[in-house]
């Protein structure tokens, strides 16, 4: 079956076509129009600006990806859109351009949930034009999902069913870094800035807290620890050693907390498989401490992460998640008179 993804939820217009078998998946083309630079000089995303730009980048992003892909709108034989969560008027401009695709085409529609795209994007394969095996999934699996606006533990039962475990009690972790770094006058997006400073830091520098660490639910919080950076940062003159022992200090506190309550989930949970994605899915260091620690746990459990491109997002995850929905559920019905959800959650 070949599938259309679409997603325009925050500042990336993106479109891919996948072509999918019950056992095979191949990425045929994933095109994706970043506005960051559009919206580095505002220091985050103006709603108004990203709507503009989704309208400008859809048409020629789409036409992009079936030429990439090699094939006509007629080959389409399923359109996927995100339609929440996120901005509201970014995602009106990739559904309602879904939908009319879909009607034109006659052919069904699954209106797809953005972290649902997030949640089996370790699925997708590293090169366009690969084909690998789609594997038998076991559910349920563990995600962290982590990003500019979520921080999230999630208990995938199936496609279409998820437990909300642990959220963010304020800030989302990507959020936070994007804070912290522009508290150091540090460029938008602030996480890929803040980790690859940290290499350079020492991360005992700055004694910061740990929100939420030893409660006993799967929550998280991060203002606490933002607004720490913040009184830190005050008391001293801002050189490049500070910002690298700092970028350090807090991507360590940040790691730690996200870890300790994702290693929590996975024995109350008895997980055997965890995935994480996101933007913030992405950093190095999370990677590395994450895989490390659950090697130690008593069950081992596997850990999965998206290709690197695949982290931030993307319209393959979008693509693969609505197939994986209308596999088991089918497609959305009267999706004609959908409209789009901002608030839209997972459970
Ligand atoms: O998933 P995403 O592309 O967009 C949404 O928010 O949905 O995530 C973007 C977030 C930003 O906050 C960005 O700073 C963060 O992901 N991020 C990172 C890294 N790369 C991107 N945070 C920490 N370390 C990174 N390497
Ligand atoms: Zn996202």
């Amino acid at each position: 079956m070949i599938i259309l993804g679409i997603e325009t939820s925050c500042d990336e217009t993106a479109v891919a076509v996948l072509e999918v078998t019950k056992t095979k998946l191949t990425v045929k083309s994933s095109a994706v129009s970043s506005q960051i630079k559009k919206h580095k000089q505002y220091g985050g995303v103006v709603p108004e600006v990203a709507a503009r730009n989704h309208m400008q980048n859809m048409m020629p992003i789409l036409q992009h990806a079936l030429d990439q892909a090699g094939v006509g709108k007629e080959a389409i034989e399923l359109v996927a859109a995100t339609y929440g969560p996120g901005l509201a008027t970014s995602l009106m401009v990739g559904l309602e351009t879904g939908k009319s695709l879909a009607f034109a085409l006659n052919i069904p529609f699954v209106a797809v949930n953005h972290m649902a795209g997030h949640v089996f994007s370790w699925l997708l394969p590293k090169q366009i034009g690969e084909t690998v095996l789609l594997p038998e999934l076991e559910y349920p699996f563990l995600a962290l999902l982590v990003s500019g606006g979520h921080t999230q533990l999630v208990k995938v039962h199936s496609a279409v069913q998820y437990e909300l475990l642990g959220n963010t009690v304020d800030d989302a972790v990507g959020e936070a870094f994007d804070k912290v770094a522009r508290m150091m006058k540090l460029p938008y997006p602030g996480g890929p800035e803040v980790s690859r400073l940290a290499l350079n830091g020492d991360a005992t520098a700055f004694e910061l807290p740990r929100p939420m660490l030893h409660s006993k639910d799967l929550n998280f919080s991060f203002a606490g620890l933002k607004t720490a950076v913040l009184y830190a940062l005050r008391k001293q003159a801002v050189t490049e050693k500070i910002i690298a022992d700092m970028c350090a200090s807090f991507q360590t506190a940040a790691v730690e907390v996200l870890i300790k309550k994702t290693l929590q989930a996975v024995s109350q949970h008895n997980i055997s498989l965890v995935t994480v994605a996101g933007g913030v899915s992405a950093n190095q260091f999370l990677r590395e401490q994450l895989q490390g620690q659950l090697k130690q746990q008593k069950q081992e459990p596997h850990c999965t992460f998206p290709e690197l491109q695949y982290t931030g997002d993307n319209g393959a995850m979008i693509a693969l998640a609505g197939y994986i929905q209308y596999q088991n559920a089918g497609p959305t019905k009267k999706y004609q008179t959908l409209s789009v959800k901002p608030n839209l959650s997972l459970a």
